[in-house]
């Protein structure tokens, strides 16, 4: 098995010029373990300053740069929208989709995530597939059934060996923002489900794919977490918008 470990930055709303100073400066210190990717996914802004700041650092082999979405049409009168080969253009290697802030503030459903994600493949990127339960979902016993039915329509569009290039990132809607992280034996679990419902279909498909755990991940949690034999590192909000916390993380993988 030769999973890449990934530590993905999703910075939100949030993160300035200041930041990307700061950041790079910051990361361009910490040494990674070989098989370990680290993305930052600010807004699209500041795509390109961050692009910039990575090569005058010296760091553009090291630290990877994502999008926190993209249209899923490839051009025309779509006003506010972003395509892929303007982020492909910018430099951009990793486009989050589905995050449950754009499924419940966007209305995003589960077609138009598996749209984008084609459209990310189509234009040479790697789509970040952010799928997971609310509270009440989990509550009530719902939690296979709902990841089921968000993966499901993405495999239907891009057929599941096209999941070798594809991310998944497991984010519960209970533990985003509200320092709630799941447990690592629960996290393990839910990862453990998400890997077996690809296996059912393609094996070997299902052994490379990375798979990320986000909700609540700061430098204190993560250890236990990324030990977890099915999480393959992690989807950071909050934390990777704090330089010293980010850089922990990033060196604990
Ligand atoms: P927090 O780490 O702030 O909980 O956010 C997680 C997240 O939504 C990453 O995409």
């Amino acid at each position: 098995m030769n999973r890449s470990v990934i530590v993905a930055a999703n910075w939100k709303m949030n993160g300035n010029l200041a930041l990307i100073k700061e950041m790079t400066s910051a990361l361009a210190n910490v040494s990674l373990s070989s098989n370990t990717c680290v993305v930052v996914c600010p807004s699209f802004p500041y795509l390109s300053a961050f692009a910039q700041a990575r090569v005058d650092k010296a760091l553009d082999k090291k630290i990877m740069l994502g999008s926190q979405n993209a249209s899923e049409h490839q051009q025309g009168a779509f006003t506010g929208e972003v395509s892929n080969s303007m982020l492909q253009e910018f430099g951009v290697n990793y486009v989050i989709l589905g995050h449950s802030e754009r499924r419940s503030i966007n209305k995003e459903t589960s077609t138009l995530v598996a749209h984008k994600v084609r459209s990310v493949l189509d234009a040479g990127m790697t789509p970040i597939l952010c799928i997971g339960e609310s509270e009440q979902e989990r509550e009530t016993g719902q939690t296979n059934v709902v990841l089921a039915a968000q993966l499901q329509p993405v495999i239907d569009e891009i057929g599941i060996e096209k999941f070798a290039d594809v991310v998944i990132a497991y984010e519960p809607v209970w533990a985003i923002g509200t320092g709630k992280t799941a447990s690592p034996e629960l996290a393990q679990e839910t990862h453990q489900y998400i890997r077996q419902f690809i296996a059912d279909i393609n094996q070997p498909i299902a052994e490379k794919l990375s798979i990320l755990y986000g909700g609540s991940v700061n430098a204190a949690n993560c250890q236990q977490l990324f030990a977890q034999s099915d999480i393959d590192g992690g989807l950071i909000g909050g934390a990777s918008l704090k330089v010293d916390e980010f850089t922990k993380i990033c060196s604990t993988v």
